[in-house]
């Protein structure tokens, strides 16, 4: 295992290249320029997200979650069951960190901040804007907890889909949209000679700064 993991290159041949000094002054332009490039490019599951979240006692947790929006504030938004482990350790603790990997260009995107609900409404327009199907995925409940056997879930799909057939306005009561106030945003470019660019944006109350970091 050892030798195959060594015998794998960490990037492609052919890297963008990152020029910091014309890098914009915020860092949601800058995110916005290397999505789109990665949409262009066809790399696969470009808004996928590894959240990062701890419990109260500093447990942390990390899963792959969709990024539903970024907003010219600097928040990145996803969704999920407030009942969800993530959920229940974003009530007691809200700092939060969520990465972006985008191998065929070599960039990864590390955001830190706060999170929390955006809000009821924003929160029912974002489930009654997911397809059937996945509405009746989130309205099962239960997220992470033991599951006795698959006949079990069928059943309770069913019934989801039964119960959102019946009544299509309805939105499941723990389904959250939340915000990732980012604090920190860091934008890191691989480089073939293992030069790897880092700009990090940070903020307190006010406006943005940027720094570069050793790699
Ligand atoms: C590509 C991908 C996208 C996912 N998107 C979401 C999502 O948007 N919301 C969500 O709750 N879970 C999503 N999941 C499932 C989560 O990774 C995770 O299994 C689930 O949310 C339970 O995590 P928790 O117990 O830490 O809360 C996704 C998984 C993958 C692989």
């Amino acid at each position: 295992m050892r030798e195959t993991l060594r015998g794998l290159p960490p990037f492609p041949d052919d890297l963008p290249d990152f020029d910091v000094r014309s890098a914009p002054g915020d860092p949601v332009s800058l995110f916005l320029d290397w999505f789109g490039a990665a949409v262009q490019d066809q790399v696969p599951g470009p808004h996928a997200m590894t959240l990062a979240t701890a419990d109260a006692a500093g447990r942390v947790s990390s899963r792959v979650l969709i990024c539903k929006d970024i907003d010219d504030g600097g928040r990145w938004y996803f969704a999920s069951s407030s009942d969800s482990g993530k959920g229940r350790d974003l009530a007691a603790n809200r700092h939060a960190a969520a990465s972006f990997w985008w191998p065929q260009h070599g960039r990864q995107i590390r955001i830190a901040g706060v999170a929390g609900s955006a809000g009821e409404q924003a929160s029912a327009d974002d489930f009654l804007a997911r397809p059937p199907a996945s509405r009746a995925a989130a309205l099962l409940g239960h997220q992470s907890e033991t599951l006795d056997d698959l006949t079990a879930l069928d059943q309770a799909f069913r019934r989801s889909q039964e119960v959102i057939e019946a009544d299509p306005v309805l939105v499941a009561p723990d389904w959250t949209l939340y915000a990732l106030y980012a604090e920190t945003v860091e934008f890191w470019q691989a480089d073939r000679q293992r030069r790897h660019v880092r700009l990090q944006y940070q903020r307190d109350a006010g406006p943005w700064a940027k720094r570069l970091l050793w790699p």
